[in-house]
């Protein structure tokens, strides 16, 4: 039991800090899912899907380009409001992952 237990207790770091950071991804996707749910849907479409009436298909937004999508939402761009005051920093975060997230960027795109 004592010699197994060292090995043993690294695997189970391992295990649990593996779907630990998973969590907190997931979390981070969810809160900017409800955001923009909230505060982008009625322009950009329920789960980026466009009418094709109004605004921007953000699921052609350049992936990686998350410079661009900060300074357009903080700034506001032609007809798109300026949501700075609005919405914080980790917000526009929260929604740049949940936008990578459903565009399959995969997470090193999409939640940095
Ligand atoms: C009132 C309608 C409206 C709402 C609400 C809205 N947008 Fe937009 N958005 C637009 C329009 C219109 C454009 C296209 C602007 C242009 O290029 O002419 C746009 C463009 C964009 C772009 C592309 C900017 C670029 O760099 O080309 C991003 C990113 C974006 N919106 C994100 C968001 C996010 C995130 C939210 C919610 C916080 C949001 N928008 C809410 C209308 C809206």
């Amino acid at each position: 039991m004592k010699r197994a237990s060292l090995p043993a207790l690294a695997l189970a770091g391992l295990l649990l800090a593996v779907p630990a950071r998973a969590a907190d991804a997931g979390e981070t996707v969810a809160a900017g899912r409800k955001l923009y749910t909230s505060l982008c849907a009625r322009c950009h479409g329920l789960n980026l899907v466009t009418s094709g009436a109004i605004g921007y298909d953000l699921r052609t937004f350049p992936k990686g380009d998350k410079e661009r999508f900060v300074r357009s939402v903080n700034k506001g761009i032609r007809a798109m409001p300026a949501w700075e005051g609005v919405i914080k920093p980790d917000q526009v975060d929260a929604i740049w992952a949940y936008v990578g997230s459903v565009n399959g960027w995969g997470e090193s795109a999409g939640a940095k």
